[in-house]
């Protein structure tokens, strides 16, 4: 039998509900706060990511899927999305109707990592970002409603971590000081760091070696070498999650994989997942839009990493169930015909029906209808056809009532909606939409 390759999954039925639950609230709250949904490609050329997320990171130096066109240009499965939605917001002169644009993108992205639990090489990302503002204002509002996004999902114990990367006025001279103490410490290091430290010395606080750790716990803290600017905004960021009460941590040696950032980096890390603790990251990429040939315009983003929520969501989050409205339980050929037509009238409707085409019995099929959990069953047979009724019951009440042939989709649209008015859930939701009449 043919395998799945290694690192890439598939996600079942029975999971879905629960990434789509987590999609459409994503989706809702970030429409309220402005948000537009935009659609990217999987493919991208190789140069977009080499030129924004750096050469020296790596996402490009390892773990890019990138293979050449017949026509010998490298194209790359997309391993994070902020490249491509800057691309389109370049080339689709977004910025031309307004600078301000504030776009959401949710799909696939492809990393070539070593697979292990919460680290796939396919994976989903739910990304937010927001193009010309540069206020402070907007990277807390971006923070805060990440935070409301979880707290609708009931994760809790989830722990923000909050650092400013500074700007190019002000990150060389941290690089040269980071630099120089890891000079002295070289014998401590990898031998990846050791490459790193002349390469790209903020990539050395990623690393995971325990004695590269060891040495990066004495590092200088980025903070200290904000400019004056940076150091405003940071402090700006800092107040304003205050004001919403959104609790952080400062965490000077979070520099996050990607150089594209400056300013504002930040986390959102959970204890319950093991060692892949981000749930979501982002940041400021002030530059990056004119580095890509664009205008100058400043931009901000986060990306939450779905499969881990939905981890983190499984023991956490309540889904509304959706079972079916109505099961129809036919028995006889002709019953069989009109539980065709009625379930296609139906399901049109918007009732969610499910129907046995099959010739089993009536107890084989109510056993079904029970293991759907089916609000109703409507019991027809060719005996009630011929006189002109079927059996209508409620499967949590347990009534049964009789009812018309004649306008029989009203007659059930009419009970669904009247046992739907009756049982509302807690939350206020009913479990049967209601059917467009
Ligand atoms: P990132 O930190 O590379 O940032 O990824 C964001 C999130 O994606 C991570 O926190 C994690 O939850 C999830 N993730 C990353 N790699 C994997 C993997 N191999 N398997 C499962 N989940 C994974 C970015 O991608 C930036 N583009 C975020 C951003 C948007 N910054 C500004 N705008």
């Amino acid at each position: 039998m043919i395998q799945l390759i290694r690192g890439f999954k598939d996600i079942l039925p029975n999971e879905i509900e629960l990434w789509k639950h987590i999609e459409q609230t994503a989706m809702m709250l970030f429409e309220s706060f402005g948000f537009r949904q935009i659609r990217i490609p999987v493919l991208e050329k190789a140069e977009l990511f080499q030129r924004s997320i750096g050469e020296h990171t790596d996402i490009v130096e390892k773990e890019m899927y990138t293979f050449p066109t017949s026509k010998g240009e490298l194209i790359t499965l997309r391993p994070e999305a902020t490249a491509s939605v800057v691309r389109s917001y370049i080339q689709q002169r977004l910025y031309a109707k307004d600078p301000i644009q504030k776009l959401y993108t949710i799909g696939p992205m492809f990393r070539k990592e070593r697979p292990q639990k919460g680290r796939y090489r396919q994976f989903y990302q739910i990304n937010a970002e927001a193009f010309g503002v540069s206020s402070p204002y907007m990277d807390a509002q971006l923070i805060f409603m990440l935070t409301v996004f979880f707290q609708r999902l009931s994760i809790t114990g989830l722990k923000v971590h909050l650092n400013s990367l500074g700007c190019p006025a002000c990150r060389p001279a941290f690089k040269r000081a980071l630099s120089e103490m890891l000079m002295e410490r070289s014998d401590a290091l990898c031998s990846e760091c050791i490459r790193r430290r002349g390469t790209n010395p903020l990539r050395v606080l990623d690393c995971k070696v325990p004695g590269c750790q060891e040495v990066v716990k004495n590092a200088p803290a980025i903070t200290d070498y904000l400019c004056e600017d940076c150091a405003r905004h940071f402090d700006e960021v800092k107040a304003s999650l205050g004001r919403m009460d959104i609790p952080y941590e400062v965490s000077p040696r979070l520099v996050r994989g990607l150089d594209y950032y400056t300013r504002t980096a930040f986390e959102i890390q959970t204890d319950e997942l093991g060692a892949q603790n981000a749930v979501a990251g982002g940041g400021r990429y002030d530059n990056l839009v004119e580095a890509l040939g664009g205008p100058s315009q400043p931009a901000i983003g986060f990306a939450i990493g779905l499969d881990r929520l939905v981890d983190l969501a499984l023991t956490k989050t309540r889904v509304p169930e959706l079972p079916p409205d109505i099961f129809i339980a036919a028995m006889g050929e002709a019953a069989r015909q009109k539980a065709f037509e009625w379930s296609c009238e139906l399901g049109r409707e918007g009732v969610k029906t499910e129907v046995d085409f099959s010739s089993r019995s009536l107890k084989a099929l109510m056993k079904r209808a029970n293991r759907l959990g089916a609000g109703h069953v409507l019991i027809v047979g060719d005996q009630e056809l011929d006189q002109g009724t079927a059996i209508l019951r409620n499967m949590r009440t347990k009534a049964q009532a009789q009812i018309e042939i004649s306008g029989i989709l009203s007659g059930i649209k009419g009970q669904l909606r009247a046992a739907s008015d009756r049982q509302p859930y807690e939350d206020g939701q009913t479990n049967t939409p209601k059917p467009k009449t």
